[in-house]
C-alpha cells in the first residue's frame, strides 16, 4: 500500500465503521424497547380461561376454601377471620389497589402483596388454573353486587 492510499483508506474505513454504528444504534434501541414491552406484557398475563359458568363455579369453591375467611362471603373484605391488625381488600368495589386487569389480579393472588404479605402468595397451594377460575369468579361477584 502506498502511503497515499493509506492516508485515504484509513479514514474511509473509520468513517464506514462509524456510519455502520450510527445506522445500527436506532435499530438496537428499537429492539431493546420492543423487548422491554414484551417483558412487561409477559409479567401481566392474559386470562387464558373463559369465564364460563363452570369456571366461575370452580372459582367459588376455591374462594370459599381459601379466601372467604378474610375477604368475606360477599367479597367486601369483611371476613370472619382476618389476621389481627390487617385489612383484607374489598374485592367487589371498583378500587383495585394493585391493578384492575385480570392479569394483575392473578399476579396479586399468585405472588401476594409484599413486603408484609398480609395477602399471602398462593402459588403452589392453588394451581395457576384455579387462580384464573378465582379471577373469573371475582369478576362475576363484583358484577352481581352492582
Ligand atoms: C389472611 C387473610 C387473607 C386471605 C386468606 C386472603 N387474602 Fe387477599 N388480601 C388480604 C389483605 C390483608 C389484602 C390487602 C393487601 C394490601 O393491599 O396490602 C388482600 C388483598 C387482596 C387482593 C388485592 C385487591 C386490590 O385491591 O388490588 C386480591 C385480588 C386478593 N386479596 C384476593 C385473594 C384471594 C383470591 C384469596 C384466596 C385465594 C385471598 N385473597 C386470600 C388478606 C387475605
Amino acid at each position: 500500500m502506498s502511503s497515499l492510499t493509506r492516508i485515504v483508506a484509513v479514514p474511509a474505513l473509520v468513517g464506514a465503521v462509524f456510519a455502520l454504528l450510527a445506522a445500527a444504534a436506532p435499530t438496537l434501541q428499537a429492539a431493546e424497547e420492543a423487548e422491554a414491552i414484551q417483558e412487561a406484557a409477559a409479567e401481566i398475563p392474559e386470562n387464558p380461561i373463559e369465564a364460563t359458568e363452570e369456571s366461575v363455579r370452580a372459582g367459588l369453591r376455591i374462594y370459599g376454601r381459601f379466601c372467604r375467611s378474610c375477604h368475606g362471603v360477599r367479597g367486601d373484605g369483611r371476613g370472619q377471620n382476618p389476621s389481627p391488625g390487617t385489612r383484607p381488600a374489598n374485592l367487589i368495589d371498583d378500587e383495585w389497589v394493585h391493578g384492575d386487569s385480570d392479569g394483575e389480579i392473578y399476579n396479586v393472588i399468585r405472588q401476594g402483596v409484599p413486603p408484609a404479605y398480609d395477602m399471602d402468595a398462593w402459588e403452589g397451594r392453588v394451581s395457576d388454573e384455579e387462580i384464573w377460575h378465582v379471577v373469573n369468579f371475582l369478576r362475576e361477584l363484583a358484577a352481581r353486587s352492582q
